[in-house]
C-alpha cells in the first residue's frame, strides 16, 4: 500500500491496515491532518486486501485534541458550522463505513481524538492513557458528536460529569465505565489490537453491532433524563457562573440522544458554533495558548539554563514547607536549612502536612512519603553544608537585614554559578542584591500561598539580575509545573500592586457610602472568587493595612489611603485570624461585623456622606478603571511589558475570572477610549487616585489597545 503522506503511515498486516498517526508535537487535529486521515481510511476501505483497520498514534499521543487556533480566529457562526459539519461527515464515514475500525489508544486521547475513537467500533487502550473531552475548559463543547456518543457508551450521569467539567480519566477508569473495551500494557497494544481485528474479520464479532450511534442500552428514559439534566444544571449553575459552555453542553444532550442521530449532531454543531464565536471561548483559548508560551522570553531564548538537581531551601515556615513539597514531588534532592533545631522540627512537620491532602485522596501513601523524604531530603543548621547545591531558595522572615546577611554568607560558600532565589513578598530585589559581589545571581521567586498548590510563580528581576539567572529560574519554574511570569523590580512587584489597586478601591467605595455587602456582591457577580471584604479578612486587615501604607510611602499621592482604613485598622478586628474583621466568624455562617459597620456609619455621619445604592455595574466600573489604570502605570514604569503575562498572573495568582481573559483583555473589550473617559470623570469627582496614566491617554488618542499595541 502506498504512503500518501507523512503524517499518516499505513502498514498492512494480516489483512489489517494499520494507520499510524504522526503529526508532531501532539497529533493535534487540523483540517489538513483530518483530511489525510480521512483519505487513508477511504483508501483502506476501497482496498480489497484490507478487512479491518487500526488507528493508532505515536509516542505519548493518540490524538491530543483539535487545532484551537483555527477556532480562535473564527468570527462567523456559519463558517464554524461548516467546519464542524465537515468533521461530522468524516466521523460518520468511520462509524458507518464498510469495515471495522479499531482505535488503538496509545496515549493522550482527548477532545477530537476521543470523538474519533468513539466513532470507531472497538477501543483498546494502553494502561494509563488519558481519555476525556476537555472542551469546556476552552469555552467550547465537544463538537464532533461527543455529547451524543459519550452518553451512549457510559450512561448519562458519567458523561455529564466528564463533559461539563472537562475531566480526563485514565483508560482503566474508562474501561470500568464502558468507554474503553480493553486495557492492555502499552507494549502489547498493537498485538492485542490485531487480535481484536482478527475477531471482527473471522466473523466472531460483527462491526455493525458496534456502531455507537445505534446504542440505546445505556440511555435513560425521558423522565430519568429530565431528572439527571435538572440535577446537573443545578451543579453547573453553582460552579460555572459566568461560563456558557457547560450549559450549552447540557442543552446539546437535552436536545439530543434521540433516534434521529443526524439531527442531534446538527443541533450539537449549532451549539458548538455559538460557543466558538463567543468572547469567553476566545479568552479561554488565549489563556491556554499564553500559558503554554509563558516564560518564552526573547532575551533568554539562547541562554542555556543551569542543570539543577540539588536545591537548598532556607526557612521551613509557611512558604518554605510548601516549596519543599514541590521540590520533592518534582524529583529534586532537597536540603532544608533553618535557624535552630526547633525550627527545623517544626518545618519537617509542616512539610509532611503539605502532603496530607494527597494522602487522604490516596494519590500517595504514608510509606511513599517516608521513602521520598528518606531518599531525597535532608536538614541542616549549618550554611556551610550547602556548598554542593545547584540552587538556593530563601523563605526566611521578611526582614531585609536577615535576608542580606544570609546571602552574603552564602556567596562565599556556594559555587559562583548557583542562582539565589529570594521569596520575598515585597522587599526590593535590587537592594537585597546590592550586598553581593555578584548581584546578577539574585532573583525574586515570589511563590503564592499555598506554594504547593498555587500555579503562579512571579519571577522578579532586579536591576542587575543576569540573563543566566533568569533563564535558570524560568526553566526551574517549568520543572515544578508553575506558570512563570517575569517582571521587573518595583513596589509590590506586579501582582500585589495590581490586586491592591483592584480590591483596595473597595474601601473608598464604602467610604463614599456604598454598602460593604453590595461591593462584595458586585465583585462576586463579576466572577472574583471572593469579594474584597472577604478577601482582606482572609489575608488579614493588619497585613493589608501595612501593604497599603507601603504603597502610599513608595508611590505617593495617587496611593493615599482612605482615612476610613485607619479607623478600621485601629478597631483591632483583623479578620479570620481574630475571629472577626469585615465579617464576624463566630456563628455558623459569617455575617457582617456590627462593630465595623458602626465605624463606617460614624465615619459617614462625621463627613456628611449619606449612604447610597450603587449598581453592580457602577461598582465594577470604578474598581476596574482603577485597576486598569494601575496596570498602565506599571507598563509605563517598566515593571512589566507583556499584557498576556500580566493577565495570566492575575488569573493564576488571584483567581481573576479566566473567562474575562484578565484585566487588560477586559480593558480592550471595554474600549481604551471608554476606560480613559471613565478615569477622567472619576478623577474629576474623586480626585488624583484616578489620574490616568500618560500611556492610557496616548493609547486612547492613537486608538491602540493593550493586546494590539
Ligand atoms: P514563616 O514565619 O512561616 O517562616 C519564616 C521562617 O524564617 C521560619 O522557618 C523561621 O524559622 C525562619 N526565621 C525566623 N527568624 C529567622 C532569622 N532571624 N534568620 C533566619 N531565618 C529565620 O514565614 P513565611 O510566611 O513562610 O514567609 C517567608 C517569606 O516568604 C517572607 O519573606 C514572606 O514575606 C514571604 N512570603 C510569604 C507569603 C505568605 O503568604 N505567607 C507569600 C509570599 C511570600
Amino acid at each position: 500500500m502506498k504512503d500518501r503522506n507523512k503524517a499518516v503511515k499505513v502498514d498492512l498486516k494480516n489483512n489489517v491496515a494499520i494507520l499510524t498517526l504522526n503529526n508532531p508535537p501532539v497529533n493535534q487535529l487540523s483540517e489538513a491532518f483530518s483530511r489525510e486521515i480521512d483519505d487513508a481510511i477511504n483508501q483502506a476501505f476501497q482496498n480489497q486486501e484490507v478487512k479491518a483497520l487500526i488507528i493508532t498514534g505515536t509516542d505519548k499521543n493518540f490524538i491530543a485534541g483539535a487545532d484551537i487556533i483555527q477556532i480562535k480566529g473564527q468570527k462567523q457562526k456559519e463558517t464554524v458550522m461548516q467546519l464542524v459539519l465537515e468533521n461530522d461527515r468524516f466521523l460518520n464515514g468511520i462509524e458507518e463505513g464498510p469495515k471495522p475500525v479499531i482505535a488503538a489508544i496509545n496515549g493522550n486521547c482527548l477532545g477530537g481524538g476521543l470523538e474519533i475513537a468513539m466513532a470507531c467500533h472497538y477501543r483498546i487502550a494502553a494502561r494509563g492513557a488519558k481519555v476525556g473531552l476537555p472542551e469546556v475548559q476552552l469555552g467550547l463543547i465537544p463538537g464532533g458528536g461527543g455529547t451524543q456518543r459519550l452518553p451512549r457508551l457510559i450512561g448519562l450521569p458519567s458523561a455529564l460529569e466528564m463533559i461539563t467539567t472537562g475531566q480526563t480519566i485514565p483508560a482503566e477508569k474508562g474501561e470500568d465505565r464502558g468507554l474503553i473495551d480493553e486495557v492492555v500494557s502499552s507494549d502489547q497494544l498493537l498485538e492485542k489490537a490485531l487480535k481484536a481485528a482478527g475477531r471482527f474479520i473471522s466473523g466472531q464479532v460483527n462491526h455493525q453491532f458496534h456502531i455507537t450511534r445505534n446504542r440505546y442500552d445505556r440511555l435513560p428514559s425521558a423522565s430519568e433524563k429530565k431528572a439527571v439534566l435538572g440535577f446537573f444544571r443545578k451543579i453547573v449553575t453553582k460552579k460555572a457562573r459566568g461560563y456558557i459552555a457547560p450549559f450549552k453542553a447540557i442543552d446539546a444532550i437535552e436536545q439530543g440522544l434521540s433516534y434521529d442521530f443526524q439531527a442531534d449532531i446538527e443541533a450539537e454543531a449549532d451549539l458548538f458554533s455559538d460557543c466558538a464565536i463567543s468572547e469567553i471561548a476566545k479568552n479561554l483559548i488565549s489563556i491556554f495558548l499564553n500559558t503554554r508560551a509563558a516564560g518564552r522570553l526573547p532575551q533568554i531564548r539562547t541562554v542555556k539554563p543551569n542543570k539543577i538537581q540539588k536545591v537548598a531551601i532556607l526557612g521551613g515556615g509557611v512558604m518554605g514547607s510548601g516549596i519543599v513539597n514541590l521540590l520533592l514531588r518534582y524529583g529534586f534532592d532537597t536540603c532544608l536549612w533553618d535557624i535552630n533545631e526547633e525550627a527545623v522540627k517544626k518545618g519537617v512537620k509542616t512539610i509532611r502536612k503539605t502532603f496530607s491532602y494527597a494522602i487522604k485522596k490516596r494519590k500517595m501513601t504514608e510509606k511513599a512519603l517516608d521513602r521520598l523524604m528518606k531518599e531525597h531530603f535532608i536538614t541542616t543548621l549549618t550554611l556551610d553544608e550547602l556548598k554542593n547545591v545547584d540552587l538556593v531558595i530563601e523563605a526566611v522572615v521578611e526582614d531585609i537585614n536577615v535576608k542580606q546577611d544570609i546571602w552574603k554568607r552564602l556567596e562565599s560558600i556556594c559555587r559562583s554559578d548557583v542562582v539565589f532565589g529570594t521569596n520575598t513578598s515585597a522587599l526590593p530585589i535590587t537592594e537585597i542584591a546590592s550586598v553581593l559581589g555578584d548581584p546578577g545571581r539574585i532573583i525574586g521567586l515570589h511563590f503564592f500561598n499555598p506554594a504547593e498548590r498555587m500555579q503562579l510563580l512571579e519571577i522578579i528581576c532586579g536591576k542587575e539580575t543576569s540573563d543566566e539567572t533568569l533563564s535558570t529560574s524560568v526553566a526551574f519554574a517549568k520543572k515544578i509545573q508553575k506558570v512563570p511570569i517575569v517582571v521587573n523590580d518595583g513596589p509590590g512587584f506586579y501582582v500585589s500592586r495590581q490586586l491592591t489597586g483592584l480590591m483596595g478601591e473597595a474601601i473608598f467605595l464604602i467610604a463614599e457610602g456604598a454598602h460593604p455587602a453590595s461591593v462584595d456582591e458586585a465583585m462576586l457577580e463579576f466572577g472574583m472568587p471572593m469579594g474584597p471584604a472577604a478577601l482582606i479578612d482572609l489575608t488579614g486587615i493588619d497585613i493589608g493595612y501595612h501593604v497599603s501604607k507601603n504603597f502610599e510611602r513608595s508611590l505617593g499621592e495617587r496611593w493615599r489611603m482612605s482615612p476610613l482604613y485607619e479607623q478600621i485598622y485601629r478597631a483591632g478586628c483583623y479578620g479570620r485570624k481574630t475571629g472577626a474583621g469585615w465579617y464576624d466568624y463566630s456563628g455558623e455562617k459569617p455575617v457582617l461585623n456590627q462593630k465595623i459597620l458602626d465605624i463606617v456609619d460614624t465615619y459617614l455621619k462625621e463627613n456628611g456622606i449619606s449612604s447610597r445604592e450603587m449598581s453592580n455595574k457602577e461598582i465594577v466600573a470604578q474598581m476596574l478603571a482603577r485597576a486598569i489604570n494601575e496596570a498602565a502605570y506599571m507598563i509605563q514604569e517598566g515593571i512589566c511589558d507583556r499584557p498576556q503575562d500580566m493577565d495570566l498572573a492575575m488569573i493564576y495568582g488571584t483567581g481573576f475570572p479566566p473567562y474575562r481573559g484578565g484585566i487588560l483583555r477586559y480593558a480592550d473589550v471595554w474600549g481604551i477610549n471608554n476606560v480613559f473617559e471613565q478615569l477622567l470623570k472619576l478623577e474629576k469627582e474623586k480626585g488624583i487616585r484616578f489620574r490616568p496614566a500618560a500611556l492610557l491617554a496616548e493609547m486612547a488618542e492613537t486608538g491602540k489597545s493593550f493586546y494590539n499595541g
